[in-house]
């Protein structure tokens, strides 16, 4: 089932919590709504399935439009932000809720395999029996899922299914929900505040800002080519630094040295850059001079932070153990470093800050992963 999602504006007291929103989703694709709190995923994804309702645009099922169709009626499956199973039911009345409540429901005997060939997808045969307390988080995560799956959606909204687990068991399902998608070939939307998550795991990311869509495109579109000065910062950290463009030439901020600026932008100019995206070169290569501050060394990467000669601004870089210019870096050092890509961005009126982990020496690799 296709979804087009045409001009949405939806107010909360006053409050734009959708600002018009477009958005063309095609038939058995897996969507990610990912943004920052607050941004709107959970608004537009009840707005979809039809528990709340736009004040201006419309939805079209499979070019339908569906403002007047109730909940019941749009074939959707939900799994709310906050998984709510029925404490007082099993499993699988749990899993077969959907199924009786129906006004053609189903015999006895076709629920009872409906609900063991769900629990056989979502790998919990033999649990039929159990209460949700019975359960450990990711096995109620997956029975809420097959009881969305009971109706045989046509539309799977998922708002963020995973969001109450620990990394591991997250990292698990994820796998496990990309392969039951591409089993059951549903129209399925996940709404994710986790970049990894979404990049990974669906077809096309969606990246929301206050209520209005600020890039769609596959998970290489959106990481390497963001549209955005915020799909840049969001995605992965960033040094943010100030230079000119004239004549699509690019110069830094107190160098002479120029780079091709394919770009459309002129003017004054915030360069964004990401960490693995700057080298260190030979001191008579084009770049910026900097200083060596400290060095991290985790794995197959070295992280090094560095001050700029001309700006004394930090500046962080992620480099391989194989880089013969960076693995034997001291702090003390001088380098000198220089883009391989980056995105340019009109000069923001004030500074923005840029968005670098802050660097803890020797901390575990993983709790510097994701330090933002
Ligand atoms: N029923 C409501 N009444 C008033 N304001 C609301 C209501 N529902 C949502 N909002 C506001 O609309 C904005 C968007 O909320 P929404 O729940 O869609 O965000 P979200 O992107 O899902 O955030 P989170 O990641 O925290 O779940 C928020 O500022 C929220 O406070
Ligand atoms: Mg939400």
């Amino acid at each position: 089932m296709n979804i087009q999602i045409r001009g949405i504006h939806k107010v909360f007291a006053n409050f734009p919590a959708l600002d018009g929103v477009n958005l063309d989703i095609e038939s058995g694709e897996l969507i990610a709504l990912l943004g920052p709190s607050g941004s709107g995923k959970t608004t537009l994804l009840r707005t979809i399935a039809g528990l709340e309702f736009p004040d201006e645009g419309a939805i079209l099922f499979g070019g339908e439009d569906i403002a007047n169709r109730p909940v019941r009626e749009r074939g959707v499956g939900f799994v709310f932000q906050h998984y709510a199973l029925f404490k007082h039911m099993t499993v699988a009345e749990n899993i077969a809720f959907g199924l009786d409540v129906r006004k053609d429901r189903p015999s006895k005997e076709a629920i009872r395999k409906r609900v063991n060939e769900l629990l056989e997808l979502v790998q919990l045969s033999g649990l039929d029996k159990r209460y949700p307390t019975q359960l450990s988080g990711g096995q109620r995560q997956r029975v809420a899922l097959a009881r969305a799956l009971a109706i045989e959606p046509k539309v799977l909204l998922l708002d963020e299914p995973f969001g109450a687990l620990d990394a591991k068991v997250r990292k698990d399902l994820r796998r496990w929900l990309r392969e039951l998608h591409d089993k059951t070939g549903y129209t399925t939307i996940f709404v994710t505040h986790d970049q990894e998550e979404a990049l990974e795991l669906a077809d096309r990311v969606v990246v929301m800002n206050r209520g209005r869509i600020e890039q769609v495109g596959n998970n290489q579109q959106v990481y390497e080519q963001p549209a955005t000065p915020f799909v840049f910062d969001f995605l992965g950290s960033v040094n943010i630094l100030p230079g000119e463009v004239k004549n699509r030439e690019l110069r830094f901020d107190g160098s002479d040295d120029v780079w091709d600026s394919e770009s459309q932008e002129t003017g004054l100019v915030d360069i964004y850059v990401r960490p693995h995206d700057l080298q260190i070169v030979d001191s008579q290569a084009p770049g910026l001079d900097a200083t060596v501050t400290l060095v991290q060394r985790a794995g197959a990467l070295i992280r090094i932070s560095a001050t700029l000669a001309t700006s004394g601004e930090r500046i962080e870089l992620e480099l391989s153990h194989l880089d013969t210019l960076a693995r034997s870096r001291q702090p003390g050092d001088a380098i000198r470093v220089a883009p391989i890509t980056f995105g340019l961005f009109p000069r923001a009126p004030h500074r923005r800050p840029t968005t670098l982990p802050d660097v803890v020496p020797n901390a575990p690799a993983e709790n510097r992963e994701r330090a933002r």
